[in-house]
């Protein structure tokens, strides 16, 4: 008989689709890799995304094995990212999955991608931290209590990835737009006033989107433009957070998702952490943009409380693209 140690974790909810395998006895993540969909100038389609996983997904999984030389006969489970994102990627997502879970007659666990993005940062060691998620879709501000993930502060409109993103497009760069935004904002030597949009915890970007539109066709550069943008909104990141530390009583600053891993960002909560003598954290860069492993980690611990489809009750198991982070009933801690 071989023995069943190592749970395969897929990542499908927008532009990455990715593939991880955590050994079930030590926790270990053996490997974590990834194909992002991105673009030379505009934007996604949601059915181009679809599509690209569709395509790729067989042959990641084949890489996957090859690097680990695991036997498919080894897989224990199966998990998922199958809320919440683009219909069309978590649909792919979803048929993969299902497709191993019968193939190799598995459980497969469905899990939520945001809620993924948080527990990955207990890597760093982090026991009661006011999370800091800035990713594509999404920015809250969120705090465990109470078997719950609650959002004290969230942006009203756009996420903050998308935001810069969006602003990266006008600028006529692809996707993702973060990355070319940071480096171009080093260069920024004026700063623009643009309104600073925040209510207690909450913050909204459209408002700086369009006068960095506006700034732009007056002839702006774009240079202080990227430059202004940065140090005005992640000072209304830093603020809600610190105001949701200061509220709560905590003591450690977790951040989470893709935006954190600007170094810009990252140094502004450092500076508000050391003023307010809390300590901050980190994740790897690898563990912060979209991947498979944090579906894996957060996988195994759903697999071991046994909240999984069995493979006989797979037309159970279905994608939600909509599923709040606030909703989801921590059953695992
Ligand atoms: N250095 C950087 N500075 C700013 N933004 C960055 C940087 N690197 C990546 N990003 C942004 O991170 C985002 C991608 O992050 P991630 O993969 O976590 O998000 P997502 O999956 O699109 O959204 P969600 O997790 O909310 O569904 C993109 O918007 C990208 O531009
Ligand atoms: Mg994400």
């Amino acid at each position: 008989m071989v023995k069943k140690n190592y749970l395969l974790g897929i990542e499908c909810t927008a532009h990455t689709f990715g593939i991880s395998f955590i050994e079930k006895k030590t926790k270990k993540i053996l490997c974590n890799i990834k194909d992002v969909f991105t673009t030379e100038k505009g934007g996604l389609i949601p059915t181009e995304l679809g599509k690209h996983h569709m395509k790729i997904a067989e042959f990641l999984f084949k890489k996957a094995l090859e690097k680990t030389k695991i036997n498919e006969k080894e897989i224990i489970a199966v998990a998922v990212s199958s809320s919440p994102g683009l219909a069309p990627c978590l649909k792919e997502g979803m048929i993969f999955a299902k497709k191993i879970s019968s193939s190799f007659k598995i459980p497969l666990v469905c899990v939520n991608h945001c809620i993924a993005h948080l527990e990955i940062g207990e890597l760093t060691g982090a026991k009661d931290p006011v999370l800091l998620y800035v990713s594509g879709a999404n920015t809250q501000i969120i705090a465990y209590e109470g078997k719950k993930y609650r959002i004290f502060g969230e942006t009203l409109d756009l996420g903050i990835g998308n935001f810069i993103d969006c602003f990266a497009r006008e600028l006529g760069i692809g996707f993702p737009g973060g990355p070319k935004i940071e480096e171009m904002a080093k260069k920024g030597k004026k700063y623009l006033e643009i309104s600073y949009p925040i209510k207690g915890m909450d913050v909204s970007f459209s408002g700086i989107l369009a006068k960095l539109i506006h700034l732009k066709n007056k002839g702006e550069k774009k240079e202080d433009l990227a430059f202004s943008m940065q140090e005005t909104s992640f000072a209304m990141l830093v603020e809600a957070a610190e105001r949701a530390l200061a509220h709560l009583g905590k003591k450690e600053l977790l951040l989470g998702g893709g935006v954190a891993c600007n170094s810009r960002l990252q140094e502004m909560c450092k500076i508000m952490c050391k003023e307010r003598g809390c300590k901050l954290f980190i994740p790897e860069k690898q563990f912060l943009l979209d991947n498979a492993a944090m579906i894996a980690y957060l996988g195994l611990k759903m697999f071991e409380k046994k909240i999984f489809f069995k493979p006989e009750e797979l037309n159970k198991a279905d994608f939600n693209p909509r599923e709040r982070t606030d909703i989801v009933k921590v059953e695992w801690k």
